[in-house]
């Protein structure tokens, strides 16, 4: 079981990536609108926080600090959980980390014991069938009246328009939908987050959008991102939506299509895609 997952996961693990991964959070959160904490969470109730599948804690380092503003009468816990801590940070501070798998049963003592479970880009790392029993285990950890948000990607929100102008855009869509659905990603993570929710009992469930496309001002950064995610998943992109044999032939052609996309960013080309935030709370 282990393994497989490990297999499903299609990003490195290395200095690269986590550099990656710190500059995604911001860009992220320039998205949102500034908010790592989604604005229907009210923050002065926020003691007891974790973060799952997540990465090198950079979500729960940038909320220590943001909630550092907000008066409290007792400390806060912040806890980071993740299947691999080889993105952990070295120099940890006040924050705490430990090895979790997110579809196996937390130890009793994270049961009933947070205010916000926060979660983001476990995209690559589900199948569609597990989401739901992955949002059951998550509702575990919070008490009463705690909330959980997940950030994750609408795959389904990705557009191919103006193939005839901006085909290598339109080709890497393709070849990012394939992908999903070859390894049995949720290609409508979101609207499944949001069913598991309902189902395990959470009140007020709600889901908001942020799109790529609405945000204008953010172009730049947009496909900076875009520029750096496309390097490190394409090559894995390409080999399981079958469009490559052998793991060089895919790095060739990622190049190529790097380049090509480039070209039409500079065109004026702004790929199309939503980030869904579902956030529910425990009765
Ligand atoms: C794309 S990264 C996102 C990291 C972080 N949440 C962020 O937004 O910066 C996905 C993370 O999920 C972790 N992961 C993958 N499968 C997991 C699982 N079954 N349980 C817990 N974490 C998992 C990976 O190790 C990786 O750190």
């Amino acid at each position: 079981m282990g393994e497989a997952r490990e297999e499903l996961y299609p990003l490195k693990r290395d200095r690269e990536e986590s550099d990656r991964l710190d500059h995604q959070h911001r860009y992220l959160v320039d998205l949102f609108g500034g908010n790592a904490i989604h604005p229907s969470i009210p923050k002065d109730r926020l003691f007891d926080i974790a973060d799952i599948a997540t990465g090198t804690g950079i979500w729960l380092k940038d909320v220590s600090k943001l909630l550092k503003d907000v008066p409290t009468d007792r400390p806060r816990y912040y806890h980071g959980f993740d299947i691999s801590p080889d993105q952990f940070p070295s120099e940890p501070g006040d924050l705490h980390f430990s090895v979790q798998d997110v579809m196996k049963p937390f130890p009793v003592e994270h049961q009933n014991r947070y205010d916000l479970v926060h979660v983001r880009l476990l995209i690559g790392a589900l199948k569609e069938e597990d989401i739901k029993g992955v949002v059951a285990n998550l509702a575990t950890l919070l008490k009463p009246g705690g909330y959980l948000q997940w950030d994750d990607f609408d795959m389904s929100s990705m557009t191919l328009n103006n193939k005839d102008e901006y085909p290598f855009n339109a080709e890497i869509v393709q070849i990012m939908l394939d992908f999903q659905r070859n390894s049995g990603y949720s290609l409508c993570l979101p609207a499944r987050i949001h069913e598991g929710c309902q189902q395990a009992g959470l009140a007020s469930v709600n889901r908001y959008d942020y799109s790529t496309g609405e945000k204008p001002e953010l172009r730049e950064k947009t496909h900076a991102w875009m520029r750096r995610a496309h390097r490190a998943l394409l090559g894995v992109g390409l080999l399981r939506a079958g469009r490559a044999t052998d793991r060089q032939s895919a790095e060739r052609n990622v190049e190529e299509m790097i380049k090509g996309a480039e070209r039409e960013f500079a065109a004026g080309c702004l790929p199309v895609i939503v980030m869904g935030v579902v956030v529910g709370q425990k009765s």
